[in-house]
């Protein structure tokens, strides 16, 4: 069909438009989910100066995401971001991009992966003796301590050495800037960081932190002058000059930023279905028993199959990254449907890896439908927590792995136990990643 025939999806109408912003910022997920209901799986709001279109559709990602990519770049919903995320993989486009995404690549092939797993189990160990030294005490929320222990791995396996203690005010300051971040992406005239307002004057402290912690780290690691980690890769391609200095900056902040609030994400989700699973458990403790009593090595990951199939099942159920956008650069027919140019795209991943269209009893924490045999005949990009096509996550392997073994580790010892009659909220600050937004209050058992 072509775009002169095709008519606009269905979608409610607004004629205030400050009162859809209104609606979608009180509950994004919710708002989707309802509009979804409403007009179906793929939809039309027609909002000035630009128009949203939702889709939950894999074949509609197909289109979006990986065949036409040019004609559907990150956009303008990625271009206010850069203030804070600055130019590195996630928001950069073009030329930039594709060389950048080439140079970083290097870090995450399979074999270099090998070298980096290392790092996981040296933090997944230390993770679980902190927690070890709290086994027998009272409840306490284990998201800070994800969000440690994720900072942990990334610092390691990224900046090559110890420095957890000098990245924690990087992950406070990330935070800070999270209302900046929201009115950005849902505000109609979001004002430039420039003018003086509360929150513009709490973003620039925050950058000031981010952006100088990262110089120093990348200063000393010059010092130190290893090239056998990420940040050595990197620095060697400055000294080659196909990467600026800035650029490198850019780089490293989006590898620790992007790379660790959403495994520590799904690390809390998921411990937090296994203490409410104890089969589940159990099995997950069974994986961790077979490896005896040493830590996991990298040559134990494909034996931790059980523990795999937990955290995508958990991605599943509660994506970080619940969906993305993307701005149509021309006229184009997705489905059926007509997307006008300048619209924003959503592919809205949380509500597709719960459509009852590809999943049996959607809602129900069952991690063995991602075993080959029950997941035979099923669209791959049903689940799609790390997006799809060339700006795919490049962490992706880095961050199943990564899950992965802290869990086995965790469990050859140690147990959680949420407080009883506690229930977590899941859901978004703003219109950042999803989280667990009460906290996960737990206490710790020593299984043996
Ligand atoms: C469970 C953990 C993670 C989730 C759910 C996740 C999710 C995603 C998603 C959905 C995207 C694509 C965004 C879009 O196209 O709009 C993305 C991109 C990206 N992620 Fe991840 N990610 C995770 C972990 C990581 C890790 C560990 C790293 C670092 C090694 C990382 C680095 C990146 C980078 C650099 C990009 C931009 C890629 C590009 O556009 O070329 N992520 N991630």
């Amino acid at each position: 069909m072509d775009t002169r025939s095709a008519p606009l999806p269905p979608g409610p109408r607004y004629t205030n438009p400050l009162k859809f912003f209104r609606e979608l910022r009180a509950d994004p997920l919710g708002f989707y989910r309802r509009v979804v209901a409403e007009y179906g799986d793929i939809g039309y709001i027609d909002m000035r100066p630009r128009p949203q279109v939702w889709t939950i559709r894999p074949e509609h990602y197909r289109e979006v995401l990986v065949k036409n990519v040019d004609r559907y770049p990150k956009g303008i919903a990625f271009e206010r971001l850069k203030v804070i995320g600055g130019n590195g993989l996630f928001f950069s486009e073009g030329e930039t991009w594709r060389k950048n995404r080439k140079l970083v690549s290097r870090s995450f092939t399979h074999r270099a992966l090998g070298n980096l797993l290392v790092h996981i189990t040296g933090a997944a160990v230390d993770f679980t003796d902190r927690m070890a030294e709290r086994g027998g005490g009272p409840a306490f929320d284990i998201v800070p301590e994800m969000a440690r222990v994720a900072m942990d791995v990334a610092c390691r396996s990224f900046f090559g050495d110890d420095i957890l203690e000098r990245a924690i005010p990087l992950s406070a300051a990330l935070w800070e800037t999270a209302e900046y971040a929201d009115k950005a992406m849902n505000s109609l005239f979001p004002p430039p960081l420039w003018i003086p307002t509360r929150v513009n004057r709490k973003t620039k402290k925050a950058l000031r932190v981010m952006f100088g912690t990262i110089d120093d780290l990348i200063e000393d690691a010059r010092r130190r002058g290893e090239t056998d980690n990420v940040l050595g890769k990197l620095i060697t391609a400055v000294d080659n000059g196909e990467l600026s200095p800035a650029e490198l900056r850019d780089e490293m902040w989006t590898l620790l930023n992007a790379g660790h609030e959403t495994t520590a994400t799904t690390l809390g989700f998921a411990f937090h279905f296994l203490s409410q699973h104890p089969e589940m458990r159990r099995r997950v403790e069974a994986e961790a028993d077979a490896l005896g009593d040493r830590a996991p090595t990298p040559a134990d990951v494909e034996r931790l199959e059980f523990t795999n199939r937990v955290v995508l099942e958990t991605l599943r159920l509660l994506p970080p990254a619940w969906g993305t956008s993307r701005e149509a650069v021309e006229d184009g027919v997705v489905g059926g449907y007509l997307v006008p140019r300048n619209a924003i795209v959503q592919p809205l991943f949380f509500l597709t890896q719960r459509h009852p269209e590809f999943w049996d009893h959607p809602d129900d924490f069952d991690p063995d439908r991602f075993t080959p045999e029950r997941s035979a005949g099923r669209p791959p990009e049903a689940f799609s927590p790390f997006a799809l096509g060339s700006r795919r996550c490049i962490g992706e392997r880095f961050a199943i792995l990564e899950a992965t073994l802290v869990l086995a580790t965790f469990h050859q010892r140690l147990e959680f136990r949420l407080t009883p009659g506690f229930d977590i909220q899941p859901g978004l600050q703003g219109f950042g990643p999803m989280r667990a937004l009460n906290g996960i209050p737990m206490t710790v058992h020593n299984r043996h």
